[in-house]
């Protein structure tokens, strides 16, 4: 008996990841802010649409300076978004229905109001002290070395009680955790472990390759290339503050805690080129189960630079490295908003029919698209400190509904609801054949129908002008994914006559299609075909 090629290797492989950002996502109490009763409600919706699993974003106590990256405790949840028995509620409920459940793991730092830091900045004699990193002022009494915060500013605060420089990456009140301190590691392992007992699918790790910093403090060196407009921090090239060859060693340790629980999942943070990023993977694949592949975040949309990105990309992979795709996240500008929403569900297939666990952000399957702030309403602590570079735009409440607040909540919602809410939402986007969420739906089912298309290989067709092709193969199994990124119609003949049929496209009027000959794009309009002829796919005369 042969087993379903789908169901070969670990369940992550075949997996479909959603990323709920829990204070948007569904307001159970009625004020105005998300929590975890409201994710629950909502599960039933993420079964519909047919995702694996969900990764939430931080819900653990924390006094909110970075919405819930500045952990206080990591064994709590924070009281707006529920208690522990909701949690264990939600876990529950999430695994009774197939779903698998991720949490962020939030490692390269802390709040300042944790109990950890208090001991640590008490005193410099006190236990904890090493417990961050610490330094004395340079010379002239200023910050120890030129490091940059990631939300503008230095990246050392001084502390008058002890007359030192604490070190943070991101906000003050968000201070580095000193990962050469085997304490530490102790201490965040327990954390894992007391979640995996609990019973949690694996972790999204935050900013993981910030985790170790440079034992002698050197200054980074100057960007030549940094250009004004960019993140502040980008004026430094990151030598001795990012991506040190120490942080595969803790991840490796990582790995050996969640490893001991059986099948879960690691996945980090790592905006790094791409023959960085795969070093993620691991001396012999023991670090990340899956490193974020962020490139579609910023790609240049166009054919061939996406076609050279994917082929890069895969022949970057270490042996039995296994590809991820991310096409949004609450750090970035909505797709709907970066590319305009008709390419938005051109980028929908390619997420959905690349090779490698994609991974969707809420409110991108009903194209949700970045919403302007007005400067009173601004809460992203990164926009108050460099105008122009907020995140709120991305993290407004989820559109279920056109009633008031958009089925999200009872009361004002945190952040603004979208302009357009009332006509995109859930309700009439489930209406309304074809729509966003329907494609991503038919995607999805389709994908789940059709091993090539998770575990077949890449093969490169056409990259050129507006226009993408490749195949997926597996066992003889051939899928066509045809995308037209152009608004004229596109006709492609073929060496020889393709033979097919169509399993999806983003106009619901040809799914089911047969295809005998040439492929027709209409303008922004894709089409994955399950091929039936066993021809070289070739584009070419007839
Ligand atoms: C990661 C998170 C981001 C957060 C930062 C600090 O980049 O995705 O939202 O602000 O880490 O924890």
């Amino acid at each position: 008996m042969s087993m379903s090629p789908a169901a070969v290797g670990p369940w992550w492989q075949s997996a479909i990841i959603y990323q709920i950002y829990p204070r948007s996502f569904q307001d159970s109490n009625g004020d105005g802010v998300g929590d975890l009763r409201g994710i629950l409600r909502r599960l039933d919706y993420l079964v519909e649409l047919g995702v694996d699993a969900i990764w939430l974003s931080p819900i653990y106590s924390s006094p909110m300076a970075d919405f819930g990256y500045d952990i206080s405790d990591y064994t709590a949840i924070d009281p707006p978004f529920g208690s522990l028995e909701d949690f264990d509620e939600l876990l529950a409920a999430t695994h009774d229905r197939g779903l698998k459940l991720l949490l962020d793991l939030v490692p390269n730092h802390t709040s300042d109001r944790h109990p950890w830091f208090l001991e640590s900045r008490s005193s410099r004699d006190n236990p904890k002290r090493d417990w961050y990193i610490w330094r004395d002022p340079a010379a002239d009494g200023g910050a120890p070395n030129n490091w940059l915060s990631e939300f503008g500013g230095s990246a050392w605060e001084f502390d008058s009680r002890t007359a030192q420089y604490y070190c943070h990456t991101f906000l003050r009140e968000q201070p580095d955790l000193n990962w050469r301190n085997p304490q530490v590691r102790d201490a965040i392992y327990d954390v894992m472990r007391f979640w995996l007992e609990r019973g949690v699918d694996g972790f999204r790790l935050d900013a993981i390759w910030y985790l170790l910093k440079d034992p002698q403090f050197r200054d980074n060196p100057p960007n030549p290339d940094y250009r004004p407009g960019q993140p502040p921090k980008r004026s430094l090239i990151p030598l001795y503050t990012a991506d040190l060859p120490e942080v595969h060693d803790a991840i490796e340790e990582m790995r050996r805690v969640v490893d001991a629980f059986g099948e879960r999942l690691l996945i980090g943070e790592i905006y790094l080129p791409l023959e960085k990023l795969v070093t993620y993977y691991g001396r012999d694949l023991r670090g990340c189960h899956l490193p974020f592949n962020f490139s579609l975040l910023v790609i240049d949309w166009q054919a061939r630079a996406i076609a050279r990105l994917v082929e890069r990309y895969e022949s970057l992979l270490p042996p039995g490295g296994w590809p991820n795709w991310v096409l949004g996240n609450h750090d970035c500008p909505r797709v709907a908003t970066r590319i305009g929403r008709g390419q938005a569900r051109i980028a929908a297939m390619l997420l959905l029919t690349l090779r490698g666990t994609p991974t969707i952000y809420y409110g991108d399957e009903i194209g949700m698209v970045q919403v302007p702030i007005p400067p009173e309403r601004i809460q992203d602590p990164f926009e108050k400190n460099v105008p122009g570079l907020g995140r709120d735009g991305a993290r407004t409440p989820m559109q279920w509904d056109p009633s008031p607040y958009a089925g999200f909540s009872t009361a004002e919602p945190w952040l603004p609801l979208a302009e357009d809410f009332r006509s995109e939402n859930v309700e009439n986007a489930r209406g309304d054949p074809a729509s966003f969420y329907h494609l991503y739906r038919r995607l999805i089912a389709v994908r789940r129908a059709n091993p090539a298309l998770t575990r077949g290989a890449y093969r490169p067709i056409v990259a050129e002008n507006d226009l993408l092709l490749y195949t997926r193969e597996l066992d003889g199994e051939r899928i066509l994914v045809a995308l037209n990124l152009g608004d004229e119609p596109a006709s492609l003949g073929f060496m020889h006559p393709l033979q097919g049929r169509v399993l999806v496209s983003n106009f619901p009027d040809r799914d089911g299609e047969i295809i005998d000959g040439r492929i027709e794009l209409r303008p922004l309009g894709g089409l994955v075909v399950a091929l039936s002829g066993t021809g070289a796919v070739a584009p070419g005369k007839p």
